[in-house]
């Protein structure tokens, strides 16, 4: 009798944490996600880059590297995105970014992905960049489903002083101040502490100290690649080869970045949790040409819905895959992850609104065919690009042998959108800046510029054929244009309003000495 008892508490404790998760498969994998600011496609070593990304190159050569894998053009909509599973025509979030000032946040009643995984059974951490609003404190990433955070709350700021300046019109005032959070407290004893190395720490801490039974969730948003270009000297070294000041920053910064997943891989492994990991690698939106990043050979960068954009660096690494070093050439988005990681996890997205993103697992991890059919890039109707993007506002002739010319009766073609359905993309209004940067070693020009006229408005592109976007088929199918502008409209039709409030005054750090929530 007494040798039977623990086995019938061993029986009941297994039903009582297997439950609702599907046992048969085993206990719920550990989720890593870590996610990337800004990095380029041409930015890693598997994409034929001269940046050096040898711990990622080897663990995506293991796993699967997901190639036609796209990203919202921007920070906040991608993590939007993410953490929702809800494209931004349906949060209020399609234009630009929540800025520091702005009383705006991802709206409150949408149920977000680390709540869902904590409803599901998993212990929820997030360390880095939050960018989804911090103006009140239900904003803040503790009080959205995750039991610990660590990082900065807003887009970007100094890696070292973790400070973040910002004009706030309404004072006539620049303020810089700091921010930095664990928990929802300031915290200033990381000053001169490159964050790469400051967020791979805590991330490993988490690791080590995860002595649970419970799975794990972390979401590691690392400030690596994004701007201000800064990276400690020894990190450059191995890149004098690279002339532009800017894109030998960018290297090192890159350098770091893959240090920072060798070490985090390196911890997993060595604290128990790897076997049972799914690990997720994601960058937020294309390289930003004008800060070290690049995109060849894709067109546009960040900011644009072209190619550069919007198809992004990922891949996902971990025993559990079913299929190991592959390459996945199906169409996956950042919204499927949210459906795709809570079933994983055994959990159920009750309480969701109506979700975007699908369940990819069987794609990812048995090369299924994708669940998914159509992407919706974006539709912004109060879209402006204002970086530099030279040569493309002195343009006035109008294309030639216009055979087709289309009119806004299906949809208003002066709004930027895009739209892929298939093979097909289609992009309307105006995308954003327009040309194609080789990186700095391989042609002579930085820039092959658009060929198009500033008055185009419409272009139809055979993505699988040329992910280059240099050959516009919108004159040669009229009719699959009219399939996608109605799809479009279709779109246009239930989304919600833009919502993108003035700033408030009330954001001045000044009497708190940290960007924070002010209401
Ligand atoms: C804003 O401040 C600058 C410098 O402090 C000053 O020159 C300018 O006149 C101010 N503008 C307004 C509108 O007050
Ligand atoms: C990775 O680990 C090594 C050895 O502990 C350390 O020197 C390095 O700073 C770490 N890199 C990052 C990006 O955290
Ligand atoms: C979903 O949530 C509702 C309300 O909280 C609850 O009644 C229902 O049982 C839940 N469904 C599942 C499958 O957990
Ligand atoms: C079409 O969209 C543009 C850009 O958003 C807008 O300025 C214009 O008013 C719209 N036209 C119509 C007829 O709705
Ligand atoms: C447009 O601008 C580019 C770069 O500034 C210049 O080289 C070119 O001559 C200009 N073209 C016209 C038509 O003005």
């Amino acid at each position: 009798m007494a040798r039977t008892r623990p086995g019938c508490a061993a029986l009941l404790l297994v039903l009582l944490l297997c439950w609702p998760r599907p046992c048969a498969g085993g206990r719920a994998p550990h989720v890593v996600l870590v996610l990337a600011d800004d990095l380029g496609w041409h930015d890693v070593g598997w994409h034929g880059s001269r940046l050096r990304t040898p711990h990622m190159d080897a663990l995506s050569a293991g796993g699967v590297r997901l190639q036609r894998y796209y990203t919202q053009p921007l920070c906040t909509p991608s993590r939007s995105q993410l953490l929702s599973g809800r494209y931004q025509i349906h949060t209020g979030l399609q234009h630009q970014i929540i800025w520091p000032c702005q009383p705006n946040c991802h709206p409150l009643d949408d149920k977000l992905l680390p709540e869902l995984l904590k409803e599901a059974g998993y212990v929820t951490h997030m360390v880095g960049k939050w960018h989804l609003g911090m103006y009140k404190k239900e904003c803040l990433p503790t009080r959205r489903g995750f039991d610990t955070y660590f990082g900065y709350l807003l887009g970007s700021e100094d890696y070292y002083s973790h400070e973040h300046c910002v004009f706030i019109s309404a004072r006539n005032v620049t303020r810089c101040a700091l921010d930095f959070r664990d928990g929802e407290e300031v915290a200033v004893e990381f000053k001169n502490k490159y964050s790469a190395h400051v967020f791979t720490e805590r991330a490993i801490d988490l690791i080590a100290s995860h002595k649970t039974e419970k799975p794990l969730f972390l979401y590691l948003a690392l400030q690596t690649v994004h701007e201000p270009l800064q990276v400690p000297e020894e990190y450059m070294k191995q890149y004098d080869f690279i002339k532009d000041e800017k894109r030998r920053h960018y290297a090192g910064m890159v350098s770091v970045m893959d240090e920072a997943v060798g070490n985090l891989t390196a911890a997993l492994k060595s604290y128990g949790l790897w076997d049972n990991t799914v690990l997720i690698f994601s960058t937020d939106n294309g390289g930003q040409t004008l800060a070290g990043g690049n995109n060849w050979p894709l067109r546009g960068r960040k900011w644009t819905l072209w190619e550069g954009g919007v198809r992004g660096v990922a891949f996902v690494a971990s025993p559990l895959l079913k299929q190991k070093g592959v390459e996945s050439h199906e169409l996956i988005h950042i919204s499927d992850w949210l459906p795709t990681l809570v079933n994983l996890a055994g959990g159920h997205i009750n309480g969701t609104k109506p979700l975007d993103g699908f369940d990819v697992w069987k794609t990812i991890s048995e090369g299924n065919p994708s669940p998914r059919l159509e992407l919706l890039h974006n539709i912004d109707p109060m879209f402006v690009d204002n970086s530099p993007c030279l040569g493309i506002d002195n343009r006035t002739s109008l294309p030639q042998n216009n055979a087709f010319s289309w009119d806004n009766s299906l949809f208003n073609l002066s709004i930027h959108a895009a739209i892929r359905h298939g093979r097909w993309k289609l992009l309307t209004g105006y995308p954003g800046c327009s040309h194609w940067f080789p990186p700095p070693s391989l042609i002579r020009e930085s820039m092959i510029p658009s060929p198009d006229p500033p008055t185009k408005n419409l272009w139809l592109f055979d993505i699988v054929q040329d992910a280059e976007e240099r050959n516009d088929l919108s004159e040669k199918y009229p009719g699959i244009v009219k399939k996608m502008l109605s799809r479009l409209q279709y779109y246009y039709k239930q989304s919600v309003p833009v919502f993108y409030p003035d700033e408030d005054p009330r954001c001045d750090p000044e009497a708190t000495g940290s960007w924070g929530p002010w209401m």
